[in-house]
């Protein structure tokens, strides 16, 4: 089976090639860069740079992967959740191709395909825990199976890859923050700043990051913006946060524990699981706990089609008739 899948919930447009048997003859993925000067991503632009952007590789992916339409056994695409404008657009290209080639369409959700990432490239025993950390998503989950994905707690207002994105915007590094604030983190001191840690002691599996974005405000407001600053405080930011995820590693595990749920294994799947400082904290303690860590591959960490064309692999297509068929921007695992 010859999946072609794309991506577009949000800044990034990517397609991927890739056969059942996890060969992949082509994956492209185009980082709009329209956003930078934003500052944030915006909707409208995002939408526009997916439509100049789109066709375009999708010529590309079946000129270098030497395979043609007509090949193509099965046609996906995000549906959602993600930015509307966006997942319309790529869902009703693949939609188009499927019904110009009387192939199947089966939709597919972007959070799901990043739990199931890293069962690209590693044997994960089950049940195990997912850490997803993304742009508009911090959540934690049970992964019973690859059909059953239950989740356990979630950010109660922005997410992991936002704080990093508004911190760095607050200390005027470019779009997006995330991978800034780690260069910048290098060459800080993470005890210059004692931040906020929301919800860390409370009993419950949930994030809050919004108070720490505020309180990360009030220090850039009170300070010089000089690369000695914001090195300092990008390494006490990155150590705050990466101190939040372990202690909400920690309770989960306890908690399952209590019920008789034993986990050896701990995937960290989303764009923050990019960043080498905080995967490294969080490695260096469970793995001493016996707890394994494991990661996607580098190019399936950030947004990307090869994950939603290896989720359409593990569907079982002879039930996708069934499948929702709408773009919705909100959609949970079920
Ligand atoms: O998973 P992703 O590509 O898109 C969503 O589904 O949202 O995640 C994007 C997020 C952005 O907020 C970006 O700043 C963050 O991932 N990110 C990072 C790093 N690389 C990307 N955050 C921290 N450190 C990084 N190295
Ligand atoms: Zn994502």
């Amino acid at each position: 089976m010859l999946v072609f899948a794309i991506e577009t919930s949000c800044d990034e447009t990517s397609v991927c090639i890739m056969r059942e048997d996890k060969k992949i003859y082509s994956h492209i993925i185009f980082s709009q860069e329209v956003h930078k000067q934003h500052g944030g991503v915006v909707p409208e632009l995002a939408s526009r740079a997916h439509l100049e952007i789109l066709q375009k590789i999708t010529n590309q992916a079946f000129k270098e992967s030497g395979k043609s339409c007509q090949e193509i056994d099965v046609f996906t695409a995000t549906c959602g959740p993600g930015l509307i404008g966006p997942l319309l657009i790529g869902s009703t290209f693949a939609k188009s191709l499927a019904i110009g080639s009387d192939k199947p369409f089966v939709p597919i959700n972007h959070i799901e395909s990043h739990v199931l990432s890293p069962t690209f490239n590693n044997e994960l025993n089950y049940p195990h825990l997912c850490l997803l950390l993304t742009g508009g998503h911090t959540e934690i989950y049970l992964v019973e199976s690859k059909q059953k994905i239950v989740l356990l707690g979630e950010t109660l207002d922005d997410a992991v890859g936002e704080t990093f994105d508004k911190v760095g915007k607050l200390l005027g590094l470019q779009y997006p923050g995330g991978p800034e604030i780690e260069k910048m983190a290098l060459n800080g001191n993470e005890i210059s700043f004692n931040l906020p840690t929301p919800l860390l002691h409370e009993n419950n599996l949930n994030f809050s990051f919004s108070g720490l974005k505020t309180s990360i405000s009030k220090i850039v407001k009170e300070n010089e913006l000089n690369e000695i600053f914001i090195s300092n405080l990008s390494a006490s930011f990155q150590f705050c946060v990466s101190k939040i995820l372990l202690e909400k590693i920690k309770k989960t595990l306890k908690k399952l524990k209590e019920k008789s749920i034993e986990i050896d294994t701990l995937s960290i799947v989303g764009g923050v699981s990019n960043n080498k400082y905080i995967a490294k904290k969080i490695k260096n303690y469970f793995e001493k706990k016996n707890i394994k860590i494991l990661l996607p591959t580098r190019n399936m960490m950030s947004d990307n089609a090869a994950m939603i064309a290896w989720n359409c692999i593990n569907k079982d297509l002879s039930s996708s008739k069934d499948i929702y068929f709408k773009a919705s921007p909100r959609l949970v695992i079920k």
